[in-house]
């Protein structure tokens, strides 16, 4: 794993960013895995100045879907990619795939998910956040570390920490179509980004913790080309920061293609 760590978020986002963009321009026609969440939100930000109006010749899967949303729904994560990426760079609907959180057949719908990711060559380069609970995608606590696309259910910290984005009153779907944590895995590489203290013990678990299925982020220690960029309250828990910190000092790090 390579941990790079920056002085803040804004930092932190805007290298994750270039790091996608600096993808997308020596290999355009990647095939990217996308994350949601408000962490990812600047990230975007930065993308689309990258990429400008498109039209995008990448291709890509995101990681997960709440089931029972249709991709209309504002708190939909479909209607999340199309506000914060797709319709400024014009993303050709059929390149961009989410699971369909509407499926009238749920389990089948992560089936073919699988399937289509396995069509389209694989993912080139997964966008990962982290879960204050350690989770990646809506791969939650107690996941299978060779998991694929399923069906699962959310956690009350996710539920919680997730009602933010809903109307008050509304209820947050407690089931999720997530990509698998073997699903991931099999990405040619990973970039991870969490900023802020709370996720400070989910990020010194991943890095430092046992391999457990208690962190699912932990299994990223098994992915031979794993990034983590962090600020410095996301690594407020690390033990061995010195480390980190004489490798990449500042972050930096001249190997970003
Ligand atoms: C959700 C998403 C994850 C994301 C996590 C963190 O649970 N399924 O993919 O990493 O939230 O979100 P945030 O960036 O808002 O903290």
């Amino acid at each position: 794993m390579k941990i790079l760590i920056y002085p803040d978020a804004a930092t932190a986002s805007a290298q994750t960013a270039n790091r996608i963009a600096a993808k997308l321009s020596s290999f355009p026609h990647a095939v990217l895995g996308l994350a949601t969440g408000g962490t990812m939100k600047p990230v975007y930000a930065a993308l689309r100045e990258h990429l400008g109006r498109g039209p995008a010749a990448f291709t890509s899967f995101n990681l997960d879907e709440y089931v029972g949303l249709p991709p209309t729904h504002p708190q939909s994560y479909a209607h999340y990619m199309q506000t914060h990426l797709f319709d400024a760079i014009q993303m050709p609907p059929d390149q961009a795939h989410l699971p369909r959180g509407d499926a009238a057949d749920p389990i089948a719908e992560a089936d073919n998910y699988e399937v289509a990711i396995l069509a389209a060559g694989g993912i080139d380069l997964q966008l990962l956040g982290l879960g204050a609970n350690g989770h990646i995608g809506f791969n939650e606590p107690t996941s299978s570390l060779g998991s694929r696309t399923r069906i699962k259910t959310l956690t009350h910290k996710t539920v919680s920490d997730n009602a933010r984005f809903f109307a008050p009153g509304e209820i947050v779907p407690r089931l999720a179509i997530t990509m698998g944590i073997g699903t991931i895995l099999d990405a040619r590489e990973i970039l991870l980004l969490a900023t802020g203290s709370g996720k400070s013990q989910a990020v010194a678990q991943m890095v430092e913790g046992p391999l457990s299925a208690a962190c699912p982020a932990s299994a990223l220690q098994l992915h031979p080309r794993t990034t983590i960029l962090i600020d410095v309250a996301a690594a407020a828990d690390l033990r061995l920061r010195d480390y980190y910190d004489t490798v990449h000092p500042g972050g930096l790090d001249d190997r970003i293609a």
